[in-house]
């Protein structure tokens, strides 16, 4: 294991009705903006208890956050802040509305000349306003980290700072009852994924992290199928909701090798050709797992152990069954696993493998390894 220092500093309200608990997290002296997307906050109840719990509080309103959040949509929000001197940010909704209101924190105390920079440069963000967030889409984790994904075009970018990580989260699975079966997959999905790119790497002898890792796995296995089956158990919600928080709070990442080369490839796929992010990754991580399965050897055997219960045959037989076993499990999530699956072909792969290197995805993996070309192999092992 490395040396790691470790802090979550997000304080999580977990539960039916937590939503009223920001009335007491948000000075009121504070002149809040609260942010959403399309309008499903108002449908399902969740904007009317924002309203009573900030009843109290001076606020005001900026809407239509897409999926995949775009920057002149978040840039109309900074606009907004300027003018009328909003100084505490408010998200209300899923990870684009999360992700959108940090570039917004961060874009609107932006001392630079183009806000844009704190993406494709990586400019570091030196300050920012603060902000806090209603989850209503259990999924990226976004809620409790300091991480965001912003698209302008077909860029899809991200930026890390602990600047804009939310102050406090409510997570109340009541309001993911109103979700599209899509959605919910989706969710369980993207979690799922979070949790195998910090553990599929290589043995670090970090036994905190990949036991708390399975069984963020195991979880999202077993209860990943009744959400769809049973979509009114508040239950299975409720540990689907905690889980994703935990699959990408930080905690199982810290002190061991990470690989998100299926989220980076995955990006080019959202950025390209418009697929749910989620989806991107049920059709990028399988074929990354056969192709680096040198290097993964070690793990992949853990995982095929630990989470399925293989323990017959050769070493390669045991992968082969749990590369298996996890699309069965993709299939059971009802999303696609390979880019056939979404109409993609032989043809695309250049288009994306040109993102890819304009996006300077040149070096991947948890060795740094994985090179313009071995992304090619992927996504043709993905057809
Ligand atoms: O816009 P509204 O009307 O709210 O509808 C949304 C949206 O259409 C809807 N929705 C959300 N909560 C709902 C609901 N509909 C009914 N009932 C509810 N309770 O769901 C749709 C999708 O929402 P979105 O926020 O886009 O989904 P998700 O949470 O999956 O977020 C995806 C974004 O997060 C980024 C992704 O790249 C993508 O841009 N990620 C952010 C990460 C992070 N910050 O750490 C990590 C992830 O890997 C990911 O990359
Ligand atoms: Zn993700």
């Amino acid at each position: 294991m490395n040396k790691f220092t470790y802090q979550n500093p997000t304080r999580i309200h977990f539960g039916e009705g937590q939503i009223a608990a920001i009335a007491a997290d948000i000075p009121k002296d504070k002149k809040i903006l609260v942010t959403y997307g399309g309008g499903s906050i108002k449908s399902n109840g969740v904007y009317e208890q924002v309203t009573q719990a900030l009843e109290d509080h001076n606020w005001g309103e900026f809407a239509g956050i897409e999926p995949n959040p775009q920057y002149d949509t978040l840039m109309k929000a900074v606009e907004k802040i300027k003018a009328e001197g909003f100084d505490y940010l408010l998200a209300v909704g899923g990870g684009s509305v999360v992700d959108g209101t940090k570039f917004i924190a961060a874009a609107a105390a932006y001392q630079g000349e183009d806000p844009w920079n704190i993406l494709a440069q990586q400019h570091p963000v030196e300050s920012a306003l603060p902000l806090g967030c209603i989850l209503t889409l259990p999924a990226t984790g976004s809620e409790s980290n300091s991480g965001a994904v912003v698209s302008r075009g077909k860029d899809k970018l991200a930026f890390l700072s602990p600047k804009v990580q939310p102050l406090f989260a409510v997570l109340d699975p009541t309001t993911t009852l109103s979700l599209s079966p899509r959605q919910v997959a989706n969710g369980v999905v993207d979690a799922f994924v979070h949790v195998m790119e910090q553990y599929l790497t290589f043995p670090a002898n970090a036994k905190v992290q990949d036991r708390f890792a399975e069984g963020l796995l195991l979880n999202l296995i077993e209860e990943g199928p009744k959400a769809l089956a049973t979509p009114d158990d508040l239950d299975v919600r409720a540990n689907i909701m905690w889980t994703a928080t935990q699959a990408l709070n930080g905690l199982i990442g810290v002190g061991v090798p990470q690989d998100w080369t299926t989220h980076m490839i995955g990006h080019e796929l959202t950025g390209n050709y418009g697929i749910d992010h989620a989806r991107t990754l049920s059709i990028v991580l399988p074929a990354v797992m056969k192709e680096r399965r040198e290097d993964k050897e070690g793990k992949l055997l853990q995982y095929a152990e630990r989470i399925f219960g293989i323990t017959e045959g050769t070493a390669d037989e045991r992968i082969d069954a749990a590369i298996e076993q996890t699309i069965h499990f993709f299939k059971q999530m009802e999303v696609p696993t390979s880019l056939t699956d979404v109409d993609l072909g032989t043809s695309d792969i250049d288009t994306l493998v040109s993102s890819l290197e304009k996006h300077g995805m040149l070096a991947l993996g948890e060795h740094g390894n994985i090179t313009i070309d071995d992304s090619r192999a992927i996504l043709q092992a993905a057809l």
